[in-house]
């Protein structure tokens, strides 16, 4: 069988020079520690989670096209490519595009003035995409997604600032589990989670933990990574015969993101 295929880029250009999210503070990045935490997520995804990793080159002035989650959905061979929100994101797009073109995706992209931020607001569980909307995409995407891949779509609004993408809010795992933070949902959408995974699956957050990014985890078959300092989480998970490793990703913390959103599943 081969092995699951992993889109990352380099950190070389990645600092935070401007401010798009809550947790972004200009000038705060030690630029050599954020080398040695994206060496070290490397590490762990190609020597102990066993996947290939992908690189798409970094570009100078776009900090944040290291956080690979956004550039695309992917699903089998069609790539819906992002269109930003934010004017300092929208010159990743075509670097996004060019990669999926040459590396033999289909590629979709999305009708003028619909946002659209790839799987850091849009993610399968079982069958179907779980995606966010209001913060950052816009939910007239949604269905550009069932359009373009006949999955169905369940929309959530992303209701806390902080937890602006859905991928720092849920995380489907292998066997079915779903890692997820209550508080980023409104009523509604936590009964689109309850309604559609059964309780046993679920695997509920503190706050505390959502704010060290806990939910913001890359899941390779049996290993899960993520952001260190959530224990509790790693004991349930340990429990449920998932292999767990916690890293420091301080400095992404700082521009709004952690180990899942530096990594795209694109194989
Ligand atoms: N600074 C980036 C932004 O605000 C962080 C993106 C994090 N990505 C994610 N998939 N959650 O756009």
């Amino acid at each position: 069988m081969s092995k699951p295929q992993i889109l990352m880029s380099p950190p070389d250009t990645f600092t935070v020079s401007y401010a798009i999210n809550p947790w972004m503070k200009e000038g705060a990045v030690n630029w050599d520690l954020a080398q040695r935490q994206w060496e070290s997520l490397y590490k762990a995804i190609t020597e102990q989670a066993g996947a290939e990793v992908k690189l798409m080159p970094a570009v100078e002035g776009l900090p944040d096209l290291v956080f690979t989650a956004n550039a695309a959905f992917v699903y089998q061979d069609t790539a819906i490519i992002a269109h930003y929100k934010h004017v300092e994101r929208q010159g990743e797009e075509p670097h996004c595009q060019t990669w999926f073109k040459e590396n033999g995706y289909r590629v979709v992209t999305l009708p003028q003035g619909i946002y659209f931020e790839g799987a850091g607001d849009a993610l399968i569980w079982n069958g179907r995409v779980f995606a966010g909307y209001k913060t950052r995409t816009d939910i007239l995407s949604h269905q550009v997604i069932t359009q373009e891949t006949s999955l169905p779509v369940l929309s959530m609004e992303l209701i806390d600032p902080r937890f602006y993408h859905i991928d720092v809010c849920i995380c489907p795992l292998d066997r079915d589990y779903f890692i997820y933070y209550p508080g980023a949902f409104d009523e509604y959408g936590l009964r689109v989670i309850e309604a559609n995974i059964p309780q046993n699956r679920l695997i509920p957050v503190t706050a505390e933990e959502a704010g060290l990014f806990a939910c913001n985890a890359v899941n390779i078959n049996d290993t899960v990574i993520f952001n260190k300092g959530s224990d509790r989480l790693a004991k349930v998970l340990s429990d449920r015969r998932f292999k767990v490793i916690q890293l420091d990703m301080s400095e992404f913390l700082k521009s709004g993101g952690s180990t899942k959103c530096l990594t795209l599943r694109v194989a």
